[in-house]
This record gives structure tokens, sequence and C-alpha cells, in this order.
């Protein structure tokens, strides 16, 4: 092999077709089954929009409540599922637990059901299969946080919506209307994005015939990393670094200098900016409006026009959806979960693509280890030869 033909980090390597969704770097869009993702965002529930992704349709009136109330019945945190998030450790990454919960919810549902072979399962089993991890979500997200804090759990409440009783079931007070619509947008822009990192693994793991609740797990995992989706919890941590817009130029020269990633700008397929920004930009300056911090506006515009001015690098979608969590009052460790709790939507429509069109995903590698060499004192017997 010739090691020029080596796509290190599979960079612009399209590894198989997909109908879910289509991102164009040189338009800035982002379509999820033919919509732009703005227009989804600005009216559609987030529960539409998992229909849309996994389905391929918007719902109508009667899918979307049909949708709404299979959602209600699995959205209480069963007992099991909260002792085994309790087992884990108070100052482990909340990421840890997300994953953990859903590997045990992966074990309940699959009880039973034999051998490896059947792993895979029907179509209708795995949808029913996402619409569970989908609705199960926001309460591990949501406990953990409270947890954390010491807090009680609550309860969820049938008469919400999934991200008014999200943010129920968090703070356990309701939230503004403006609230509600600003994290309805963010789980809508987080939902879905191609091939990205972790919706990868979740391929590769259903390419093998596993099962949905492992391809979710190894995806957690993926996700968890801070140049996938830790980013949005890392923007928070350079913001507190930074303190203030005042101190943006010595910082960044600082951080420049040693190398650094500024978390929340950059991106594998945008080169030219994030189609996701603006949107969630809006939905951030409505909130900060509302919280009244207008210095948080200022140390965004400071650190955004400073480093676009010397990298050309733009904003991704972490850069305004980890300081609108802040706003919300999510804890900066609870920022990767929101984001799992949405791209669920995206990876399990993607595992069911998978399956129903499967090739086992197994790429080549270019040896570049020790020639063959032997172990000292080795001596073949006859049986080796
Ligand atoms: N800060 C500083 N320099 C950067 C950044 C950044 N955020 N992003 C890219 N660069 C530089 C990089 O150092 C390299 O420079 P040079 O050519 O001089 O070595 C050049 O730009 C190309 O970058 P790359 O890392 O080779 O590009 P990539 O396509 O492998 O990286 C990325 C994409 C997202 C990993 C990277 O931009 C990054 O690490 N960003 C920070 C983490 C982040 O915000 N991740 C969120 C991604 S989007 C949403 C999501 O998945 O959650």
């Amino acid at each position: 092999t010739d090691t020029t033909d080596i796509k290190k980090g599979l960079a612009g390597v399209v590894a198989d077709v997909t109908a879910i969704s289509k991102v164009n770097p040189e338009t800035n869009s982002l379509l999820y089954r033919g919509y732009p993702v703005q227009e989804l965002a600005a009216t559609q529930p987030f529960e539409a929009v998992a229909h849309l992704l996994w389905t391929g349709e918007l719902p109508d009136a009667v899918a979307l409540a049909d949708l709404r109330a299979t959602e209600r019945e699995h959205r209480a945190l069963a007992d099991e599922v909260r002792a085994v998030i309790d087992l884990v450790p108070l100052d482990a990454h909340p990421m840890d637990e997300v994953r953990t919960a859903v590997s045990l919810l992966g074990a309940q549902d699959l009880a039973g059901s034999g051998s490896v072979l059947a792993a895979s399962g029907s179509a209708e089993d795995n949808l029913r299969r996402s619409i569970r991890l989908f609705a199960a979500l926001p309460a591990i997200v949501a406990y953990g946080q409270r947890r954390r804090r010491g807090q009680e759990m609550v309860a969820p409440r049938d008469d919400l919506d999934y991200a008014a009783n999200f943010l129920w079931m968090t703070f356990g007070e309701e939230a503004d209307d403006l609230v509600v619509d600003a994290f309805n947008r963010s789980m809508i822009l987080y939902a879905e994005h191609s091939f990205n990192a972790s919706t990868f693994t979740a391929r590769v793991i259903a390419s093998t015939l596993s099962d949905l609740y492992s391809a979710v797990v190894g995806a957690v995992g993926a996700l968890k990393g801070p140049l996938h989706g830790g980013a949005n919890e890392a923007v928070l941590h350079v913001f507190d670094e930074i303190g203030e817009a005042a101190n943006v130029s010595p910082w960044l020269d600082d951080a420049l200098e040693n190398k650094r990633k500024i978390m929340g700008f950059g991106h594998r397929v945008y080169k030219r900016g994030d189609s996701r920004v603006p949107t969630m930009k809006a939905a951030l300056d409505t909130l900060i409006e509302h919280y009244e911090r207008p210095d948080v506006a200022e140390l965004y515009d400071a650190l955004e026009s400073e480093f676009v001015a010397r990298k050309g690098i733009y904003p991704n979608l972490d850069y305004p959806s980890g300081p609108a969590y802040a706003l919300m009052g999510f804890d900066t460790l609870t920022f990767t979960p929101l984001f799992v709790a949405a791209r669920v939507t995206g990876w399990t429509a993607h595992v069911m693509e998978q399956f129903g069109a499967n090739a086992l995903i197994r790429p080549l590698s270019e040896y570049v280890g020790p020639a063959e060499r032997h172990v000292e004192g080795y001596v073949p017997d006859a049986a080796d030869v």
C-alpha cells in the first residue's frame, strides 16, 4: 500500500449513503430529510423532529399525539435505573452515568431475547427501542444533575410536552415559554448531523448486527470527547477561565502560543461557519435579554470576533449552546448529556438505516510496526510447522 492513500481521520471519505440528513458546507445548509434545520427549529416541537428522523416524514396530528402518548409512558425513571445511577460515583463524569443507564435499559429490554443472532431485531422492535430511549433519557439526565446538587428526584408531568417536562424534571419548576422554546430549538439543532464521530460509531456497532442499545452506548462514549460533544462543556470552562471580555486578548495570546484548541470553534465539515450557529445564537440572545446578562454577550462577542480575526476559524454549535444551557440553569457538566438526549434521535435513525441496508464496516490499516521477528528460544514443534 502507498501511505498517500491513507485518509487519516477518514477525512473526506464518503463511507455510505444516507437519506437522513444532508450537510452542505458550501451553502452552509443542513437538511433533515430535506427540511432546513432552521425551519424545523422555528416551527416544530422536538418530538415531531424525532418522528421525521425515524420515519422520513413529519407527523400529522394523530401520529404526533401517538408518539407523545408513548413518550409519556416511558418518561419516569425506573427504580432499577435510578439504583444503577446511584452506584456511579458522584464525582464521575455524568456521561459515564448516562452510558451506564443506557446500558441497563438495553439489558432490561433485551432480557430473554435469546442468542446474539437475534440481537439486531425487527424494524418495529427498533423503532420501539428508539422511542423508549428518547423518552427515558431526560429523566436520566435530569436526575443526574439533581443528585449532584443533593436534590430529590422530580417526577415527570403528564401535562407537559417533551421540552417543558425535561426542564421541569431538572429544576422542579415550570420554565418560562421563552426558555422552553430556546431549549426545544437546541434539541432540534443537536439532533442529527450525518456521519459525525458518534453516529459513525453507532453505525459501526450496528454493522456487526449487534443491538441498538449497544450502538447507543458506544455513541455516548464517542460523544464524550472534547473534540466532539464534550466541546459544549469545554466552552464554559473557557468562559470561566477568561472571566470577562477585557481579558480576551491576553488569554488568546497565551492559548495560541501554547497551541491550545479553542473549544467551540472549528469543524471538520464546515470551514466557513456552522449552519446551526445563527439559529442557536438567536436563542442565546433571547436568553441573555431574559436573564439580563449583557456580560455574557460581551464575552461571547469578544472571543468570537478576536478568534475569527486572528485565525479565520468560525464558531460551531457548541459555542452558543454552552452559554445558553448555563443561562437556563444547567450545570456545566450536564451539557454533554443534553447533547445525548438530542442526538439519540439521529443515532437511532442511523442504526435503523444501517440495519436496513447493512454491510459490515471494516476498513484496512497499513502496518508500520516491527518487521517479522521471533520469540527467543522458541522451537517450533511438529504441529506448528
Ligand atoms: N482552535 C485552534 N485552532 C484550531 C481549532 C480551534 N478550535 N480548530 C482548528 N484549528 C486549527 C488546527 O490547529 C489546524 O491548524 P494547523 O493546520 O496550523 O495545524 C487547522 O485549524 C485545521 O484543524 P484540524 O484540527 O486539523 O481540523 P479537523 O477537521 O481535524 O478538526 C475539530 C475539527 C472540530 C476537531 C477542531 O476544529 C477542534 O478541535 N475544535 C475544537 C473542539 C470543538 O469545538 N469541537 C466541536 C465540534 S462541532 C460540534 C460537535 O461535534 O459537538
